[in-house]
């Protein structure tokens, strides 16, 4: 069975594009694959986090996580920094990466142009540390966005790196996992693009129904359909497609003959829209309370989580440790 990881970063929350999107299929590839899901707290110091938020952050992803149905008998759930190995195979990947390579990377250039009083020696290896991520588990698939397919690029030239170096077969390449049409690409509120996490254009998970019900309502629309048949702006197909991915089949075929014929009221459509989203996320807002409130479920979550996570990774970091030449008394 192949091994497929994903990091997941420890700051924000979970929202509509993240569930209907990229979650439906980890949770479809847990009977699938030999998982792995890890929160990537040692990745969220690079800027500093207050160490007083520090762990519920990390606590609120793993509960939203596990809300929405990643199952730890199924799967490795664990945090990062449970896993010492990770940073020792970090280490020794660090020897074999390249100050001008890692310089070029375009998240490295756009974090210095953002913030460039804190270019600290994390953010240059960052993308060495995801490797590590990685190939501590001999991982063969990772499914990410466009913007990690530089860093998964640089993990597979490091796994090729150490392996002709130190002539081993350890380390495979990890490929991209793409989801391909299984993807579904959730629109956000304000018009254009997808769902994310600025402000205004998404619905978390943990929203209220009262808070559901006031984004949709200020979600960017125009002043309406005057030809029949006419072409739909770009904000007004968004509401569609998300009313195509929660409502039922007729709701969208009515709502979408109201727009043809120039009768439709968008306030409808939104109070719709509304509606059957917070009959998607009801039931998930109310695991999240629960699990965020059972301490022992937690732990016992991600007792078992390390265990499996530590049990491969040492595997990985014996064989890496024996290549480079080390050698116990
Ligand atoms: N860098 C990833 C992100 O920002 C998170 C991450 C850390 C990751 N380590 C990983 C993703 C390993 C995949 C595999 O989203």
């Amino acid at each position: 069975m192949e091994t497929v990881l994903s990091g997941i970063r420890s700051t924000g929350h979970l929202h509509l594009g993240n569930y209907f999107g990229a979650l439906r299929n980890y949770i479809k590839m847990q009977d699938e694959y030999n998982c792995f899901f890890f929160i990537a707290d040692l990745h969220s110091l690079t800027t500093h986090p207050h160490p007083d938020d520090f762990h519920s952050g990390v606590k609120t992803i793993l509960t939203e996580y596990l809300a929405s149905g990643l199952d730890p008998e199924k799967s490795a759930i664990f945090v990062q920094s449970d896993v010492p190995e990770i940073v020792e195979l970090y280490v020794l990947l660090n020897m074999i990466a390249y100050k001008g390579e890692l310089e070029r990377t375009a998240a490295f250039k756009e974090k210095v142009r953002k913030n460039p009083e804190n270019v600290n020696a994390g953010l240059l290896t960052y993308p060495v540390l995801m490797a590590a991520d990685i190939l501590v588990h001999r991982a063969n698939k990772v499914p990410v966005g466009k913007d990690q397919e530089q860093h998964l690029e640089m993990a597979r030239l490091l796994a090729r790196r150490f392996n002709n170096l130190y002539g081993v077969e350890l380390f495979p390449e990890p490929q991209a996992f793409n989801f391909g049409s299984d993807l579904v690409k959730v629109p956000g509120l304000d018009g254009s693009g997808k769902m994310g996490k600025s402000e205004g254009n998404g619905i978390y998970l943990f929203d209220d129904e009262k808070t559901i019900h006031k984004k949709v309502m200020k979600a960017v629309t125009d002043a309406g359909p005057v030809e029949q048949n006419s072409k739909m702006a770009e904000p007004v197909e968004n509401l569609f497609t998300l009313l195509k991915i929660v409502s039922a089949p007729e709701t969208v075929v009515q709502f979408k003959e109201a727009f043809n014929n120039c009768t439709i009221r968008y306030g409808d459509l939104k109070k719709q829209l509304a509606t059957d989203i917070c009959r998607h996320t009801l039931p998930i807002r109310e695991k999240i309370e629960e699990i965020y409130k059972d301490e022992a479920f937690l732990q016992r979550v991600i007792k078992r989580g390390t265990e499996k996570a530590r049990e491969s990774a040492s595997a990985t970091l014996y064989e890496a440790k024996k290549a480079v030449g080390f050698r116990s008394f």
